[in-house]
């Protein structure tokens, strides 16, 4: 991409080169199907197994409880719609901050089934009603909460092990989509903090169209796509060995740097938060500044900066987001953006960091906002 700014992280991040290599090596030397029983076959199968064996003891689970999809989406769908039945679920609980693959599931579900769904209200900052969380829960035994960890457009952590435990206390199942934080935080499953977890290798430097779904031992859910016995007939298809493979190497990659990287964006991020909050007072923050280290949402006023902030960041070199990608090109106002009540005089931007950046990028990006944002003063 030239020497253009790429502060996009959270839509998607750059292959790391060695992932390549290894996804290119098995395209070209293991090819064969991994279900065929021959040796050739015998060999891809056995990289599939090791792939899993090493994503599943980075998180402390068992490779059975790993299920390899098509990405994070295939494998939301695939959990929200079949728990409902599977689970005999009465109620499905979840916010209106969630990601699209999880409201849209859960809105086709509930209507489909015809399941109740409570949506936990929120504050201004985005922070989980825990007090109505509880009281719902007390109220509704065998419910399905689904929350997600990390919020891909604010940032927002969720307490992960303070909100299984309600769930658990509760006789409910606890989903988090942790598509933002795999990969960014040491997760352990075998705490069993969470029922069900899911990942995508495109948001930690591998490649798009890949991803798992976690379900917790003991748990049997039905599958979503009928036809082979591919992943112990959770799964129907031929496997994507390559990005399998990849996906492993990915998370190898992100566990073996995470501290290093970790600090890197901590900083990257403070200094960001810093300059803006010392240089544009006038500059506010959707959600919790204190959120994971890879992401910010700036509230630029509309009293000092144009409605097309972000297409003039883009003509200067810079990618960022509007706070959620734009579906068919068209730019939408994100639905969480308007569930804080913050569309009206302020633009959102979202920028999220990742290894390759440097504090370079962030210096350019402030000059340019102090630019772009003193011209309407
Ligand atoms: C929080 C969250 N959940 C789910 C998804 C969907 O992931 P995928 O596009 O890899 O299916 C994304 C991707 O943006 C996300 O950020």
């Amino acid at each position: 991409m030239g020497n253009r700014i790429y502060l996009d992280n959270a839509a998607t991040t750059p292959m790391d080169s060695r992932v390549v290599e290894v996804m290119t090596s098995m395209m070209n030397e293991v090819w064969a199907n991994p279900s065929s029983i021959h040796q050739d076959g015998v060999a891809a199968r056995s990289n599939i197994e090791e792939a899993r064996l090493k994503i599943a003891s980075l998180f402390k689970a068992e490779p059975s409880e790993i299920f390899f999809t098509s990405g994070a989406t295939e494998s939301i769908n695939l959990l929200i719609k079949s728990v409902i039945d599977g689970l005999k679920i009465s109620r499905i609980i979840t916010s209106q901050l969630e990601h699209p693959a999880v409201l849209e599931s859960v809105r086709n579900i509930a209507l489909e089934k015809n399941v109740p769904v409570t949506f936990i209200p929120f504050d201004i900052d985005g922070h989980i009603n825990l007090s109505f969380l509880e009281q719902t829960l007390g109220q509704n035994p065998n419910s399905l909460v689904a929350l997600m960890h990390a919020n891909n457009e604010l940032g927002n952590l969720l307490p992960l092990k303070k909100v299984a435990n309600l769930c658990h206390e509760n006789g409910a199942y606890f989903f988090s989509d942790t598509v933002q934080s795999v990969g960014k935080f040491p997760m352990d499953f075998s705490q069993c903090f969470l029922d069900f977890a899911v990942g995508s290798a495109h948001k930690f430097h591998g490649a798009k169209g890949i991803g798992f779904l976690y379900i917790r031992k003991g748990i049997k859910i039905n599958p979503l796509l009928f036809g082979g016995a591919q992943e112990r007939n959770m799964r129907a298809g031929t496997e994507n060995l390559p990005a399998i493979v990849g996906m492993a190497e990915a998370l190898r990659i992100a566990y073996s740097e995470m501290p290093e990287i970790t600090k890197h964006l901590t900083f990257l991020k403070e200094f960001l938060v810093n300059r803006i909050k010392d240089e544009l007072p006038f500059v506010e923050f959707n959600g919790d500044i204190n959120g994971i280290h890879s992401i910010i949402n700036l509230a630029l006023p509309l009293t000092h900066f144009k409605k097309m902030i972000i297409f003039s960041l883009d003509v200067a070199g810079i990618s960022v987001s509007g706070g959620s990608a734009c579906s068919s090109g068209v730019m939408n106002i994100s639905h969480v953006i308007k569930a804080l009540g913050r569309d009206k005089d302020y633009v959102p931007v979202r920028i999220s960091f990742s290894k390759y950046n440097s504090l370079d990028d962030v210096n350019r990006l402030v000059d340019l906002l102090i630019k772009y944002g003193k011209k309407m003063v």
